[in-house]
């Protein structure tokens, strides 16, 4: 399975839950990939040891195909867990891509190569609904969505479901919502537990029932290239993203 993490808002989580929900299901022994499409590349650096060695990266295989994937994989520090790996460069391929005729089509086309190497496939993306987050998209099985439980933090989710719908009907018939993640949770403030009810209210039983709560922890573990899970094993951050990879794996087997 493909899973695209997506919201085009900006600092809502994506990153930090591609990061933890891989690790964890890494360490659980599963073949996890993570893809990372943000030409910011906060994946990337949050978790491999030296990116700047790697030759080429996802835009040298996006771009025009001369490169393989194969060749911009590279394995994280955590066991068990490799990266397709971004860096800054990836901002150049949005205006490249556009007018391409396959230019929606390209990530699904490089992942068929290595699909069946791994039991789950995570694609971080950039906070836009542009063609790279559409690649996305298009080459997921599934969607995860981060939305932050603050305040005007369900604005633009129509423009996101829409987008979904369209990717849907046009590329990716089979394209499914897995669910959606409440981060950076502060149950101490009433705003928060409005906002959660809200998205309760909107999305239904497709909100995971744990919630990532606002922890330290989880905002200082990729300075030290560490998921979680080795960072602070014990923190309420680890407990908390455990949760959701166990209820993913009971998502998909339903
Ligand atoms: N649960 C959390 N508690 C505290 N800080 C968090 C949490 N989740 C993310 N952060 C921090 O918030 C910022 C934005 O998160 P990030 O995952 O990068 O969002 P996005 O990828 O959507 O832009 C980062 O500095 C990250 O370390
Ligand atoms: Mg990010």
């Amino acid at each position: 399975m493909i899973i695209a993490v997506t919201n085009q808002k900006g600092g809502v989580g994506k990153t930090t839950t591609c990061v933890n929900l891989s690790a964890s299901l890494a360490l659980m022994g599963h073949r996890v990939l993570l893809t990372d499409m943000d030409p910011q590349a906060h994946s990337t650096i949050s978790i491999v040891a030296d990116p700047q060695d790697m030759q080429y990266s996802l835009y040298d295989v996006l771009l025009n195909k001369t490169r393989k994937i194969s060749e911009v994989i590279v394995k994280s520090t955590v066991p068990g867990l490799d990266v397709a790996i971004s860096r800054i460069s990836m901002a150049k391929l949005e205006p490249s891509l556009i007018g391409e005729f396959d230019g929606h089509y390209r990530l699904r086309d490089a992942l068929n190569i290595v699909r069946d190497d791994y039991d789950y496939i995570f694609i971080d993306t950039p906070p836009t609904l542009g063609i790279i987050t559409l690649n996305a998209l298009v080459a997921a099985t599934h969607i995860i969505i981060p939305i932050q439980s603050s305040y005007l933090s369900l604005e633009g989710t129509d423009d996101l479901l829409e987008t979904i719908e369209k990717v849907k009907r046009i590329a990716n018939p089979d394209l499914q919502i897995l669910g959606i993640i409440i981060t950076l949770h502060d149950k101490r403030t009433n705003i928060s537990k409005d906002v959660v009810d809200r998205i309760f209210e909107v999305f239904g039983d497709k909100v995971f029932n744990t919630q990532i709560s606002k922890s330290v922890k989880l905002e200082e573990s990729p300075a030290y290239k560490e998921s979680i899970f080795t960072y602070a094993p014990d923190s309420i951050g680890a407990k908390q993203y455990k949760l959701i990879a166990e209820e993913l794996i009971n998502r998909v087997k339903k």
